[in-house]
Parts: structure tokens; sequence; C-alpha cells
């Protein structure tokens, strides 16, 4: 349950806004990161939280984009295609992941550790071809570093089971 794990991140977030319904973002975010998506169940506990009604809660988690209600990998990766990473070879790079990963386009590997997405411009063009994952950057890559990256976040996975 979010409000035993997350007591105190959920009080940081209800503490920065007149009423607890303003919080619903914040802790949507602190779901998805629990859960690794906005669940049915993770969208009542959501409401229940910010004493709102559920179907307020499921269109704004429908909304915005950084909310994914399906399944996804432990790790979420985004990695951006738009034009200006293209030209420094973004598509390359994203088809050369995706071929090592053995998935498609918003596709979860196997063992569900990693969904691979293709983005649109997250505003650090000159750091090209770059990625988010879990919302962290991580930038000019190429596959040897993104290789290294993927590696050390099977042994962080590893270490929090
Ligand atoms: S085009 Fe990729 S970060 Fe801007």
């Amino acid at each position: 349950m979010l409000a035993e794990k997350y007591g105190d991140r959920i009080e940081a977030a209800f503490a920065k806004y007149p009423d607890k319904r303003s919080a619903v973002m914040p802790l949507l975010y602190i779901a998805q990161e629990e859960y690794g998506w906005v669940s049915p169940e993770a969208i009542e506990e959501v409401a229940g939280l910010c004493e709102m009604d559920p179907t307020q809660v499921k269109s704004i988690a429908g909304f915005y984009t950084m909310y994914s209600e399906k399944p996804k990998g432990k790790y979420w990766l985004h990695v951006c295609t738009d034009l200006p990473c293209a030209l420094k070879g973004a598509d390359e790079f994203y088809q050369e992941l995706k071929d090592y990963l053995g998935v498609d386009e918003g596709g979860t590997t196997e063992d569900g550790m990693f969904t691979v997405e293709h983005v649109m411009c997250l505003a650090a063009c000159d750091k090209a071809p770059m990625l988010q994952c879990n919302f962290h950057y991580v930038e000019n890559l190429d596959m040897e570093k993104i290789k290294q990256k993927i590696d050390e976040w099977r042994a962080a996975a590893k270490k929090d089971e």
C-alpha cells in the first residue's frame, strides 16, 4: 500500500498544495514507481488518498503520456528519435537497441526488465543519441555505452530483489 510505504513522500506532496486533490500527479508518479504502471488498483488507491473520484484520477492518468496504463518493464526507456537526434544517428541507435534487447517498438523484454519506446524531443538535442530511463536522462550514447548501462540496471534490479 502506498500510504504505508511512501507516507513521508505523500505527506510532503500534500503539504505543497492547498488541497489533497492538487497532489494527484505526484501521487500518480509514486504509484507508477511502486507498481511499474498505473493499474486500476493504483488509480483507486490514489483516488482514495486524494479524496477524488477514481474516474477523475483515471482521466488524468490517461491524458498525460508520462503515465502508463499498461504494465511496463522495471526500466522504461524513452529514446528520442526526433529530427535533431535523428541527424546524429538516433534512428540507427534505436534500432540497434531494440535488436539487442529483442523487442519491437513499445515492447518489453522477456525478463520484464526493459520497455523500449521512441519519443519526440526531450530537449537534450545536443547530447544525442540520448534516452530517458525512468525519466532520468542518459546522454551521448552509443551501443557500447548503453550495453554497459543495461548491465548496471540489471545488476541494480538484482540487488533490489
Ligand atoms: S530532438 Fe532529441 S532531444 Fe531534441
